[in-house]
Protein backbone atom coordinates (compact mmCIF):
# COMPACT_ATOMS: atom_id res chain seq x y z
CA UNK A 1 0.00 0.00 0.00
CA UNK A 2 1.32 3.76 -1.01
CA UNK A 3 2.53 5.11 2.38
CA UNK A 4 0.06 8.77 2.49
CA UNK A 5 2.96 11.93 2.55
CA UNK A 6 1.37 13.71 5.56
CA UNK A 7 0.91 17.43 4.59
CA UNK A 8 2.93 20.22 6.50
CA UNK A 9 1.51 22.39 8.85
CA UNK A 10 1.98 25.93 8.14
CA UNK A 11 2.28 27.72 11.24
CA UNK A 12 2.42 30.91 10.54
CA UNK A 13 -0.71 30.86 8.74
CA UNK A 14 -2.24 29.57 12.65
CA UNK A 15 -4.02 32.69 14.39
CA UNK A 16 -1.75 34.57 17.48
CA UNK A 17 -3.84 33.66 21.00
CA UNK A 18 -4.62 37.26 22.79
CA UNK A 19 -5.90 37.59 26.17
CA UNK A 20 -7.32 40.05 28.85
CA UNK A 21 -9.66 40.11 31.66
CA UNK A 22 -12.02 42.28 29.34
CA UNK A 23 -11.78 44.67 26.42
CA UNK A 24 -8.63 45.99 27.87
CA UNK A 25 -6.75 43.57 25.86
CA UNK A 26 -8.81 44.87 22.57
CA UNK A 27 -6.44 48.16 22.64
CA UNK A 28 -3.51 45.53 22.34
CA UNK A 29 -5.27 43.63 19.49
CA UNK A 30 -6.41 46.81 17.74
CA UNK A 31 -3.01 47.81 17.27
CA UNK A 32 -1.52 44.16 16.38
CA UNK A 33 -4.21 44.03 13.12
CA UNK A 34 -3.13 47.56 12.01
CA UNK A 35 0.56 46.46 12.58
CA UNK A 36 0.27 43.02 11.11
CA UNK A 37 -2.87 43.24 8.57
CA UNK A 38 -2.42 39.47 7.72
CA UNK A 39 -2.62 37.62 10.89
CA UNK A 40 -5.94 36.29 12.77
CA UNK A 41 -6.15 36.61 16.13
CA UNK A 42 -8.36 34.50 18.34
CA UNK A 43 -9.03 36.71 21.24
CA UNK A 44 -10.07 35.47 25.17
CA UNK A 45 -11.99 38.10 27.53
CA UNK A 46 -12.24 36.63 30.61
CA UNK A 47 -15.18 38.70 31.87
CA UNK A 48 -15.90 36.50 34.44
CA UNK A 49 -13.54 37.23 36.71
CA UNK A 50 -13.05 40.64 36.07
CA UNK A 51 -11.36 42.70 37.53
CA UNK A 52 -8.19 41.32 37.84
CA UNK A 53 -6.64 44.10 39.60
CA UNK A 54 -7.55 43.35 43.19
CA UNK A 55 -7.30 39.25 42.72
CA UNK A 56 -4.73 37.32 44.38
CA UNK A 57 -1.66 36.29 42.71
CA UNK A 58 -2.63 32.55 42.37
CA UNK A 59 -6.07 33.41 41.13
CA UNK A 60 -4.23 35.34 38.04
CA UNK A 61 -1.57 32.34 37.77
CA UNK A 62 -4.44 29.84 37.32
CA UNK A 63 -6.42 31.63 34.71
CA UNK A 64 -3.55 32.60 33.02
CA UNK A 65 -2.79 29.14 32.80
CA UNK A 66 -6.20 28.32 31.61
CA UNK A 67 -6.23 30.51 29.29
CA UNK A 68 -3.07 29.64 28.05
CA UNK A 69 -4.03 25.65 27.27
CA UNK A 70 -7.51 27.02 25.75
CA UNK A 71 -5.10 29.15 23.25
CA UNK A 72 -3.15 25.93 22.75
CA UNK A 73 -5.97 23.97 22.01
CA UNK A 74 -6.78 26.21 19.42
CA UNK A 75 -3.54 25.76 17.59
CA UNK A 76 -2.12 29.21 18.27
CA UNK A 77 0.99 30.23 17.40
CA UNK A 78 2.03 32.93 19.81
CA UNK A 79 0.49 33.95 22.98
CA UNK A 80 -0.19 37.95 23.69
CA UNK A 81 -0.58 37.94 27.50
CA UNK A 82 -2.20 41.39 26.93
CA UNK A 83 -2.68 42.78 30.25
CA UNK A 84 -0.45 44.10 32.72
CA UNK A 85 -1.82 42.50 35.25
CA UNK A 86 -1.41 39.24 33.92
CA UNK A 87 1.95 40.22 32.72
CA UNK A 88 3.18 41.35 35.81
CA UNK A 89 1.96 38.10 38.23
CA UNK A 90 1.75 35.35 35.28
CA UNK A 91 3.96 36.06 32.71
CA UNK A 92 6.80 33.44 34.03
CA UNK A 93 4.40 30.72 35.34
CA UNK A 94 2.57 30.92 31.37
CA UNK A 95 5.82 30.64 29.81
CA UNK A 96 6.72 27.57 32.07
CA UNK A 97 3.48 26.26 31.21
CA UNK A 98 3.77 26.83 27.49
CA UNK A 99 7.30 25.21 27.80
CA UNK A 100 8.63 26.60 25.04
CA UNK A 101 6.13 25.18 22.12
CA UNK A 102 5.20 28.72 20.92
CA UNK A 103 6.45 32.34 21.92
CA UNK A 104 4.49 34.03 24.62
CA UNK A 105 4.77 38.03 25.20
CA UNK A 106 4.15 40.28 27.70
CA UNK A 107 2.90 43.54 27.52
CA UNK A 108 5.37 45.27 30.26
CA UNK A 109 9.47 44.01 28.58
CA UNK A 110 8.75 46.01 25.57
CA UNK A 111 7.53 49.42 27.08
CA UNK A 112 10.20 48.59 29.59
CA UNK A 113 12.61 49.10 26.94
CA UNK A 114 11.37 51.50 24.66
CA UNK A 115 11.43 53.87 28.12
CA UNK A 116 14.63 53.71 29.04
CA UNK A 117 15.87 54.26 25.74
CA UNK A 118 14.12 57.37 25.76
CA UNK A 119 17.28 59.88 27.01
CA UNK A 120 14.59 62.73 27.29
CA UNK A 121 12.60 60.86 30.62
CA UNK A 122 14.19 61.77 33.49
CA UNK A 123 11.16 61.12 35.72
CA UNK A 124 8.56 58.55 34.43
CA UNK A 125 5.34 57.91 36.07
CA UNK A 126 3.56 54.74 36.04
CA UNK A 127 -0.35 54.44 36.74
CA UNK A 128 -1.99 50.33 37.04
CA UNK A 129 -4.24 48.05 39.14
CA UNK A 130 -3.20 47.20 42.58
CA UNK A 131 -1.86 44.25 41.23
CA UNK A 132 0.63 45.61 39.15
CA UNK A 133 1.52 48.53 40.73
CA UNK A 134 2.05 46.22 44.18
CA UNK A 135 4.10 44.03 42.24
CA UNK A 136 6.28 47.18 41.70
CA UNK A 137 7.33 44.97 38.38
CA UNK A 138 8.00 48.51 36.05
CA UNK A 139 10.46 50.23 38.91
CA UNK A 140 12.16 46.68 38.84
CA UNK A 141 12.30 46.13 35.40
CA UNK A 142 13.50 50.04 34.18
CA UNK A 143 16.30 50.09 36.78
CA UNK A 144 17.66 46.90 36.31
CA UNK A 145 18.52 48.51 32.49
CA UNK A 146 19.07 52.40 33.53
CA UNK A 147 19.42 53.24 37.08
CA UNK A 148 19.38 56.80 35.33
CA UNK A 149 15.51 57.33 35.38
CA UNK A 150 13.33 57.96 38.35
CA UNK A 151 10.15 56.01 38.54
CA UNK A 152 6.43 57.22 40.49
CA UNK A 153 3.97 54.24 40.26
CA UNK A 154 0.59 55.07 41.46
CA UNK A 155 -2.44 52.51 41.84
CA UNK A 156 -5.27 53.32 40.04
CA UNK A 157 -7.79 50.73 40.15
CA UNK A 158 -11.14 52.30 39.93
CA UNK A 159 -10.54 53.11 36.29
CA UNK A 160 -10.44 49.54 35.04
CA UNK A 161 -14.15 48.39 36.30
CA UNK A 162 -14.95 52.58 35.63
CA UNK A 163 -13.92 51.87 31.53
CA UNK A 164 -14.98 48.28 31.50
CA UNK A 165 -18.27 49.60 31.88
CA UNK A 166 -18.27 51.93 29.23
CA UNK A 167 -18.00 54.65 31.77
CA UNK A 168 -15.25 57.53 30.09
CA UNK A 169 -15.18 60.47 28.39
CA UNK A 170 -17.62 62.36 30.33
CA UNK A 171 -17.74 64.55 33.27
CA UNK A 172 -17.29 61.81 36.08
CA UNK A 173 -14.54 59.83 34.44
CA UNK A 174 -12.55 63.35 34.01
CA UNK A 175 -12.66 64.04 37.35
CA UNK A 176 -11.62 60.68 38.29
CA UNK A 177 -9.00 60.51 36.07
CA UNK A 178 -7.82 64.46 37.35
CA UNK A 179 -8.11 63.18 41.33
CA UNK A 180 -5.84 60.49 40.68
CA UNK A 181 -3.73 62.49 38.32
CA UNK A 182 -3.49 65.07 40.85
CA UNK A 183 -1.24 62.67 43.26
CA UNK A 184 1.78 64.34 44.39
CA UNK A 185 3.53 61.39 43.62
CA UNK A 186 3.35 61.87 39.93
CA UNK A 187 4.34 65.44 40.52
CA UNK A 188 6.97 66.71 37.63
CA UNK A 189 7.10 63.48 35.40
CA UNK A 190 8.00 63.86 31.67
CA UNK A 191 6.62 60.88 30.43
CA UNK A 192 3.77 58.54 32.16
CA UNK A 193 3.34 54.70 31.31
CA UNK A 194 -0.62 53.65 30.83
CA UNK A 195 -0.17 50.29 32.76
CA UNK A 196 -2.79 48.43 32.08
CA UNK A 197 -4.27 48.01 28.77
CA UNK A 198 -7.25 49.42 29.45
CA UNK A 199 -6.57 52.60 29.59
CA UNK A 200 -5.68 53.59 25.92
CA UNK A 201 -9.18 54.27 25.93
CA UNK A 202 -8.63 57.15 28.51
CA UNK A 203 -5.84 58.25 26.69
CA UNK A 204 -7.40 61.67 25.29
CA UNK A 205 -8.73 62.36 28.50
CA UNK A 206 -5.23 61.99 30.45
CA UNK A 207 -3.90 64.08 27.27
CA UNK A 208 -6.47 66.85 28.25
CA UNK A 209 -4.98 66.85 31.81
CA UNK A 210 -1.22 67.26 31.06
CA UNK A 211 -1.69 69.54 28.04
CA UNK A 212 1.24 68.05 25.56
CA UNK A 213 3.51 68.82 28.71
CA UNK A 214 3.85 64.90 29.43
CA UNK A 215 4.46 62.32 26.75
CA UNK A 216 2.07 59.42 27.11
CA UNK A 217 3.71 56.17 26.25
CA UNK A 218 1.51 54.34 23.27
CA UNK A 219 1.82 50.63 25.24
CA UNK A 220 -0.56 48.78 22.42
CA UNK A 221 1.36 50.18 19.86
CA UNK A 222 5.11 49.43 21.36
CA UNK A 223 3.85 45.97 22.19
CA UNK A 224 1.99 45.19 18.89
CA UNK A 225 5.71 46.48 17.03
CA UNK A 226 7.30 43.78 19.39
CA UNK A 227 4.88 41.24 18.32
CA UNK A 228 5.79 42.11 14.66
CA UNK A 229 9.94 41.22 15.92
CA UNK A 230 9.12 38.56 17.60
CA UNK A 231 6.89 36.74 14.53
CA UNK A 232 9.79 37.87 12.07
CA UNK A 233 12.71 36.89 13.98
CA UNK A 234 11.04 33.05 14.38
CA UNK A 235 9.89 33.38 10.31
CA UNK A 236 6.00 33.17 11.35
CA UNK A 237 4.85 36.19 10.12
CA UNK A 238 1.19 35.26 7.96
CA UNK A 239 0.69 35.74 4.33
CA UNK A 240 -2.89 35.21 4.26
CA UNK A 241 -4.92 37.76 2.52
CA UNK A 242 -8.03 37.44 4.42
CA UNK A 243 -7.58 36.81 8.18
CA UNK A 244 -10.22 35.77 10.33
CA UNK A 245 -10.57 36.83 13.94
CA UNK A 246 -12.56 34.87 16.99
CA UNK A 247 -13.69 36.60 20.01
CA UNK A 248 -13.90 34.66 23.21
CA UNK A 249 -15.26 35.84 26.13
CA UNK A 250 -15.86 33.89 29.89
CA UNK A 251 -19.30 35.91 30.57
CA UNK A 252 -20.74 37.76 28.04
CA UNK A 253 -21.27 41.58 28.20
CA UNK A 254 -23.04 44.35 25.97
CA UNK A 255 -19.58 46.66 26.58
CA UNK A 256 -17.87 43.66 25.41
CA UNK A 257 -19.63 43.27 22.67
CA UNK A 258 -19.56 47.12 21.37
CA UNK A 259 -15.98 47.75 22.40
CA UNK A 260 -15.35 44.40 19.52
CA UNK A 261 -17.54 45.97 17.39
CA UNK A 262 -15.97 49.53 17.59
CA UNK A 263 -12.41 48.25 17.38
CA UNK A 264 -13.33 45.40 15.22
CA UNK A 265 -16.26 46.88 12.41
CA UNK A 266 -19.04 43.61 12.01
CA UNK A 267 -16.37 41.32 10.86
CA UNK A 268 -16.59 39.77 14.47
CA UNK A 269 -17.32 36.23 15.63
CA UNK A 270 -18.09 36.86 19.50
CA UNK A 271 -18.91 33.43 21.65
CA UNK A 272 -19.25 32.74 25.36
CA UNK A 273 -17.53 29.77 26.37
CA UNK A 274 -16.94 27.95 29.85
CA UNK A 275 -13.10 27.00 29.70
CA UNK A 276 -13.77 26.44 33.94
CA UNK A 277 -15.54 23.15 33.76
N1 LIG B 1 -6.42 45.29 31.47
C1 LIG B 1 -5.80 44.70 32.59
C2 LIG B 1 -4.45 45.25 32.90
O1 LIG B 1 -3.77 45.63 31.96
C3 LIG B 1 -6.64 44.29 33.76
C4 LIG B 1 -7.54 45.26 34.40
C5 LIG B 1 -8.39 44.56 35.46
O2 LIG B 1 -9.07 43.61 35.09
O3 LIG B 1 -8.29 44.93 36.64
O4 LIG B 1 -4.00 45.28 34.01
Amino acid sequence: MPVKKKKAVDVSAQPIGVFDSGIGGLTVANAIQKVLPHESLIYFGDTAHLPYGDKSPDSIKYYAIRISQFLLERNCKMIVIACNTASSIAYETVKDFVGGKIPVVDVISPVVDYVVHDKKMKKVGVIGTKGTIKSDIYAKKIHAASKRLEVASLATPLLAPMIEEGFFNNKISRTVIGSYLDSRKLAKIDGLILACTHYPLIRPEVEDYYKKTVNIIDTAGVVADNVKKVLKTKKLLSKKKSPVHHFYVSDFTRSFEESTRFFFKNKIHLEKIDIWK
